[in-house]
C-alpha cells in the first residue's frame, strides 16, 4: 500500500482503515530514534499513523519554534522506508481554532524539572497529544523514553482523564559515541557535539554509583568538567512516575535526567537506574 499523506482532518478520516491503529506523534526532522518508534508501532497494530506537526503551543516565547527543523520531504522518505500507512501533517490553522479557549494543564508535575525551565511546555504537549488522540483514535501510541518527563505526563493524562489509549515507551537510541539522537542535534557544530557528549558521559558516571547522592554528584562532576561552553540546567534523580526527587533510601527504578545548553542548543538526556539499597 502506498503511503497516504493526510494534510487535514478530512483527509485523515478518509485514510483511516478498519483495524487497530498505532500512532507515533512527532514534530518531524525524523531520525533513527523515530524509526524505532515506528517499528514498535508496526508490531502493535494493523495501521501505523505518524503525525508530523511542530506544535507552537509547546514552545516558549524565546524558544526555537521558528527555527525548529522542518524537513517534510525527507520525513516522508523515512516513513515510506518504515512502511508507515498514513502521515498526518496538518497546518497550525487546521489544528487550532483561531478563538481556541480550552487547553490542558499538566499540573504540579508539569512545573518541576523540565517544566521549571520551560513554563507551559507540558501544557502545550498534553493539549496537542490529546487532540491527536481524538483525531487519530489510536488504540496504542508510542513515545520515546528520551523525553522521560513527557512520557510520564502522558501516562498521567491517560490515567487521570480515562483516555482509552495504551501508552508504549521506547528506549532511547544513541550514536556510537553515546549521544542521544534528537532532532535538535542538527543545530550542533562539530565542536558543540564534542561538548554535548558530556551529557551521556555524565549518565554513565551516575550509573556506576549506587546511592542517590553519589549518583547525582558523579553526574554533576562530569558536566562541570565539560568546561564553560556547557551551561548546565539540571541534574536530577527522580521517581519515573512522578518526577519528584528520590531520597537516599530509595529502592527500585529512578530516572537520572540531565539538561544543558551548548551554545544556543538545549539538550536533554536520561537513563533509568535500578537502585537496590542494601
Ligand atoms: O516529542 C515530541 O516530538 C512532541 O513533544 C510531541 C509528543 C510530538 C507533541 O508535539
Amino acid at each position: 500500500m502506498d503511503l497516504i499523506v493526510a494534510r487535514n482532518r478530512e483527509d485523515l478520516v478518509k485514510a483511516r482503515g478498519g483495524g487497530e491503529v498505532a500512532l507515533v506523534p512527532t514534530m518531524g526532522a525524523l531520525h533513527e530514534g523515530h524509526r524505532s518508534l515506528m517499528r514498535l508501532a508496526r508490531s502493535r497494530a494493523d495501521q501505523v499513523v505518524v503525525s508530523v506537526f511542530v506544535n507552537p503551543l509547546q514552545f516558549g516565547p524565546n524558544e526555537d519554534f521558528s527555527r525548529y527543523p522542518r524537513t517534510f520531504d525527507s520525513d516522508l522518505d523515512v516513513c515510506r522506508a518504515e512502511g508507515v500507512d498514513v502521515v498526518f501533517h496538518p497546518s497550525v490553522d487546521d489544528m487550532y481554532l483561531p478563538d481556541r479557549q480550552v487547553s490542558l494543564l499538566a499540573g504540579r508535575m508539569g512545573e518541576i524539572v523540565e517544566g521549571e525551565s520551560r513554563p507551559g511546555h507540558f501544557d502545550g504537549v498534553l493539549t496537542v497529544v490529546l487532540k491527536l488522540f481524538n483525531l487519530v483514535q489510536p488504540s496504542v501510541a508510542v513515545f520515546g523514553q528520551k523525553d522521560a518527563q513527557q512520557l510520564a505526563l502522558i501516562r498521567r493524562m491517560v490515567a487521570d482523564l480515562d483516555v482509552p489509549v495504551e501508552i508504549v515507551g521506547a528506549p532511547t537510541v544513541r550514536e556510537h559515541d553515546g549521544l542521544a539522537l534528537s532532532s535538535r542535534n542538527r543545530y550542533l557544530s562539530e565542536d558543540d557535539r564534542q561538548v554535548a557528549l558530556a551529557l551521556s558521559r555524565a549518565l554513565r558516571a551516575g550509573e556506576a554509583e549506587r546511592r542517590p547522592g553519589a549518583i547525582r554528584e558523579a553526574a554533576r562532576e562530569v558536566l562541570a568538567a565539560a568546561g564553560p561552553r556547557l551551561d548546565l540546567d539540571y541534574v536530577v534523580l527522580v521517581d519515573p512516575a512522578t518526577f519528584s526527587e528520590v531520597g537516599e533510601e530509595h529502592a527500585g527504578e529512578a530516572v537520572l535526567a540531565v539538561a544543558a545548553r551548548i551554545g544556543a542548543t538545549r539538550l536533554i538526556d536520561n537513563v533509568i537506574l535500578n537502585l537496590n539499597p542494601a
